[in-house]
């Protein structure tokens, strides 16, 4: 079986397009303009980048967007004045702080200042805390992680009752998107760098999420004929014949892993794109939500 590629530049692009005609109809009909306000703490030049494509992509649908800078040894109390007066600002409906923050600030106290209403990322302790309890639904759910279940649900992937294996424990991937998939009702494994006898645990699922770091680590024999697999690897690899002098490539072995999935997530162009849709979708949730507010 050669697996079907799920093409993740053209359904992020269709989401994109869908949240474009959402922030228009939102003006028209109430005169709101969506605002995002990124925070980024230091010079991680990677952070850099990410906020950078991350405003991009905010003009490109007319959301406003914000940048905030501040100093590597920015003070914890610092940061979460600075977060509070952007939680008080009526034009922003969504606050993101891009992660990792500098060691020496405590990044649960800088989440936890974040407007609950205005946490388009899904990463304050109690959005996440929604997400992992039955019954209970956050406000936002993290990026990456909606945009893998938004993958599988457009390429027509029914979730319940199916075995879902997810590779790697992250906050910001394994351990949310694992809570998503339990709420779609998959019967869940995690399993992790740690884990015993990794290769015969991935040949369970019937959907893998590999979210792991490790470049190439999921072989074709490890994984299930038909699986559909999703690769949130983005890992770099020494190339001399690139401009950049490397490449990228996931966590999953793609030439032998596509011989044997259903389908199958490229790198890039597969979860990558889906990650700003997601926030873009977010945001434009959130300015909505204000709407129906006295
Ligand atoms: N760092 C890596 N991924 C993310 C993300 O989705 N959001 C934020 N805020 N920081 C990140």
């Amino acid at each position: 079986m050669t697996a079907q590629i799920i093409d993740g530049t053209a359904i992020a692009q269709a989401i994109q397009d869908e949240v474009a005609a959402g922030v228009v109809e939102l003006e028209r009909d109430y005169g709101i303009v969506p605002g995002l306000a990124t925070v980024l703490v230091g010079d991680n030049p990677a952070s850099q980048t990410y906020v950078r494509m991350k405003q991009r992509r905010c003009g490109e649908v007319g959301i406003h967007s914000v940048g905030v800078e501040l100093p590597k040894d920015a003070s914890q109390e610092q940061v979460e004045a600075r977060v509070r007066e952007l939680d008080a600002d009526p034009a922003l409906h969504g606050i993101l702080v891009q992660l990792p923050l500098p060691s020496h600030l405590d990044e649960s106290g800088v989440l936890s200042a974040i407007d609950l209403q205005k946490d388009v990322d899904g990463f304050h302790p109690i959005n996440i805390g929604r997400l992992a309890m039955k019954g209970r639904d956050p406000l936002f759910a993290p990026a990456t992680p909606s945009g893998v279940i938004e993958l599988l649900d457009r390429i027509g992937i029914e979730i319940s009752g199916k075995e879902a294996v997810v590779l790697g424990r992250s906050n910001i991937v394994g351990l949310p998107v694992s809570m998503l998939l339990l709420k779609r009702n998959a019967t869940l494994t995690i399993c992790h760098s740690r884990s015993r006898d990794l290769a015969n645990i991935v040949r369970r699922a019937d959907i893998l999420v590999a979210a792991v770091g490790r470049t190439e680590m999921v072989r074709g024999d490890w994984v299930k004929p038909g699986a559909v697999v999703i690769d949130v690897g983005i890992n770099q690899v020494d190339d001399p014949t690139r401009k950049r002098g490397y490449r990228l490539v996931g966590d999953v072995a793609f030439d032998e892993v596509k011989e044997v999935a259903s389908w199958i997530t490229p790198v890039p162009g597969g979860v990558g794109p889906m990650t700003i849709a997601m926030l873009l979708k977010n945001t434009l949730t959130a300015a909505k939500r204000t709407v129906h507010k006295p």
